[in-house]
């Protein structure tokens, strides 16, 4: 039997996401060592994990080749994959917000509001809901410039301390919804491997409740 695959999104989650499956009993100090390596296993190779971008996870998971996955439900929501959500984790909590500057620096002439962001999936639905005719413009990062270099009116993107926002003078303008890591399973392996998961994510849940209480 292969062994279970579990996704983690390299960057910010990825940290916690690990010290989760330490406290959770897996032993991950090979996760730990500095490595250029994508694939790795933990100490008792009961399990596979892979390191991927954060937006690759659901695809990954989607397409079965991982079982189990770790992202943002900011990634969920942009990427909108047939995936199994299954638990809120608490973890990386931080809000998808419109931001830009509190007072126009010039009135804005263009008719249609230009919205810069990582995430245009979630702007395009957040402005459809409101009737609002936006032009999307697609970032890969550093969204902040764009209203600062003039590309944008405004942007969407995550907010996490605020503080990439204070220093480019940009403010929150908008909530659109609180963003946390989310625990993810394959539709497929969650019937198939059903007794090799549930156990692991209901440990993984527990441990989750028992640290918030
Ligand atoms: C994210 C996000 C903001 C910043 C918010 O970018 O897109 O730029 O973090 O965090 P803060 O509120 O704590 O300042 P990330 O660090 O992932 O880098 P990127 O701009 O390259 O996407």
């Amino acid at each position: 039997m292969e062994l279970l695959t579990i996704a983690l999104a390299k960057g910010r989650l990825a940290e916690c996401a690990v010290e989760l499956f330490e406290k959770c009993g897996i032993d991950c100090a090979p996760l730990k060592v500095e490595t250029r390596k994508l694939v790795l296993h933990d100490a008792q190779k009961k399990y596979r994990f892979i390191f991927v971008k954060p937006s690759d996870v659901p695809t990954y998971i989607e397409r079965g080749v991982a079982d189990i996955g770790v992202v943002g439900k900011d990634t969920l929501l942009e990427e909108n994959k047939d995936v199994y959500e299954i638990a809120d984790l608490g973890f990386g909590a931080c809000r998808m917000c419109v931001a830009g500057y509190r007072q126009q620096k010039g009135a804005i002439t263009n008719s249609v509001l230009r919205v810069a962001s990582k995430y245009e999936n979630v702007a395009r639905e957040y402005y459809a809901r409101q009737g609002i005719t936006v032009d999307i413009i697609k970032l890969n990062g550093s969204v902040e410039l764009g209203p600062v270099i003039g590309l944008s009116d405004v942007i969407v993107d995550i907010v996490e301390s605020g503080r990439t926002l204070e220093a480019n003078d940009l403010s929150v303008l908008e909530e659109i919804c609180k963003i946390t890591a989310r625990l993810v399973v394959n539709k497929v392996s969650m019937k198939t491997r059903y007794d090799e998961i549930k156990p692991l994510t209901d440990k993984i849940i527990a441990t989750v409740e028992a640290g918030i209480k």
